[in-house]
């Protein structure tokens, strides 16, 4: 038995420099769980290399180095990025799971090319897929593969993982193929979301756009029973909780603490994207140094924006009214020696990441909507000594599991601005009873649990189905 995942990335980096390939292994959370599953079967990684190859022979030899690590790239053209990737995936799908109904662009050509897309992972896939594997596919790029695998390979067992929010029912269903991504879904034995609301929601569009005869967490088909079911993800807990003590991530604190002198710091990371509510946050703070003339020169946030998919207009939109916001806050209220909000364009190493985290007293973690969102995560593991607070958008999948955060309605500046004062303010005591909580639930549900779990259930549900089969 194998296991082969399939998502829409593969868990590299590809440069090219003076005409040879640098590929680098980037280790994300979902890699990190998958390195960390408890089973000997042999793994495999199928996905997009990130990088336009055009020439046969570079993509050949890209592929026979990517082969020895166990990965197996999916080249993409333009033609496929440009509308099933920036398109149907990142125009249609994701503002609709975001609930930001108003950004969604349709074009013909995207839905034409995702189900392309869909089926040339599909046809990469098959070589690689015996009767006993275990194939996982991951997230929203990828909803019409399960079905796709399934009847080319009927016996195999099939999870899939959506890693977003799943919309209520009154929003998924003007998505006008809302019957071919929910059948295409349905190819797989095991279907899982962050939070039971994500499953109920999609039980709801299941029974109304399929009339399908379903249960709180099964759906009954003619010859198999497809399982719903919750898996919150986590992170690789001990690594976040022990890299503040590692030398090089010692010497950024001590570096950063010595520049940031008695300064309180505020921290809030986020990949570049209309959900992760930045504008909103940037405003709340805003609002908060209006009103708290007494913190200015104590308090700044630092600003931590990782460019994203700034191919797509409505990303490249939103980094202008970004740089817009905060260089007017920052003319308006900076003074000598004092500004209060410092903002960065890029993505951190690790070791840099982590010394932000350990030396930022509160965490502003503000979506609008995210699936889970781990950075509030991660923030809460790298606190050792010192507690810090987080403040945290009950928007996001995370606040249901981390619920003694600060929760705020993100769109509400004014009660962003309230919860720093509260965080401000907290007596040390109160810090540390609230970080306990949450670091013991981080803790134990962690990314390798995550993976575990989802990988022993569906290993179950092969059992039940073969039975089923043989009835
Ligand atoms: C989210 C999605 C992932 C995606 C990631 C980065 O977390 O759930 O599927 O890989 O964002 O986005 P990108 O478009 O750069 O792959």
């Amino acid at each position: 038995m194998k296991i082969i995942i399939i998502s829409n990335r593969l868990p590299v980096k590809i440069e090219k420099k003076n005409g040879a390939f640098r590929i680098k292994r980037s280790e994300g959370g979902l890699a990190t769980g998958l390195g960390s599953l408890e089973t000997k079967a042999e793994q495999y990684w199928i996905g997009w290399p990130g990088i336009h190859v055009e020439d046969e022979k570079e993509k050949a030899a890209i592929t026979k180095r990517l082969h020895k690590m166990n990965f197996h790239p999916v080249f993409l053209s333009p033609e496929q990025i440009e509308n099933y990737y920036e398109g149907y995936s990142n125009n249609v799908l994701w503002p609709l799971c975001h609930y930001f109904f108003s950004y969604i662009e349709y074009k013909a050509e995207y839905w034409k090319m995702y189900q392309q897309v869909n089926a040339l992972f599909c046809s990469e896939s098959l070589p690689f897929i015996e009767d006993d594997d275990i194939v996982w596919i991951q997230d929203y790029q990828l909803m019409l593969l399960p079905k796709m695998i399934r009847d080319e390979r009927a016996g195999v067992s099939i999870g899939y993982f959506h890693h977003i929010p799943f919309p209520s029912y009154e929003l998924f269903r003007v998505l006008p193929e809302r019957e071919e991504v929910l059948q295409g879904l349905l190819g797989a034995d095991l279907i899982g979301f962050h939070t039971h609301d994500y499953m109920r929601h999609f039980m709801s569009a299941i029974y109304r756009v399929l009339n399908l005869n379903s249960d709180l967490d099964e759906i009954n088909l003619q010859n198999r029973v497809v399982h719903i079911d919750a898996f919150p993800m986590g992170i690789n807990y001990e690594k976040y909780h022990q890299a503040p003590t590692l030398p090089a991530v010692e010497k950024k604190t001590n570096s950063l603490k010595r520049k940031l002198g008695n300064q309180t710091n505020i921290l809030s990371v986020d990949r570049l994207d209309y959900s992760k509510g930045i504008l909103h946050r940037v405003n709340g703070f805003a609002q908060f140094l209006e009103e708290h003339p007494e913190y200015h020169e104590k308090v700044s946030l630092a600003m931590i924006v990782v460019p994203s998919r700034d191919t797509v207009d409505r990303y490249a939109e939103l980094k202008t009214s970004i740089d817009q916001a905060i260089g007017s806050i920052n003319g308006r209220y900076s003074k000598p020696g004092w500004t209060p909000v410092h903002y960065f364009y890029r993505s951190f190493a690790f070791e840099e990441l982590i010394a932000l985290y350990h030396i930022a007293q509160i965490a502003l973690v503000t979506p609008l909507r995210d699936g889970m969102n781990l950075v509030a995560k991660e923030y809460l593991a790298t606190k050792r000594e010192e507690a810090g607070v987080l403040i945290l958008s009950e928007m996001a999948g995370a606040a249901i599991e981390l619920s003694d955060a600060i929760i705020i309605n993100p769109n509400d500046t004014e009660q962003i601005a309230t919860a720093i004062v509260q965080a401000l303010t907290m007596p040390e005591e109160e810090k540390r009873k609230r970080l306990d909580k949450m670091q013991t639930r981080i803790s134990t549900q962690t990314v390798k649990k995550w993976a575990n779990d989802f990988v022993t259930e569906l290993e179950e549900i092969k059992i039940l189905n073969k039975e089923i089969v043989q009835k």
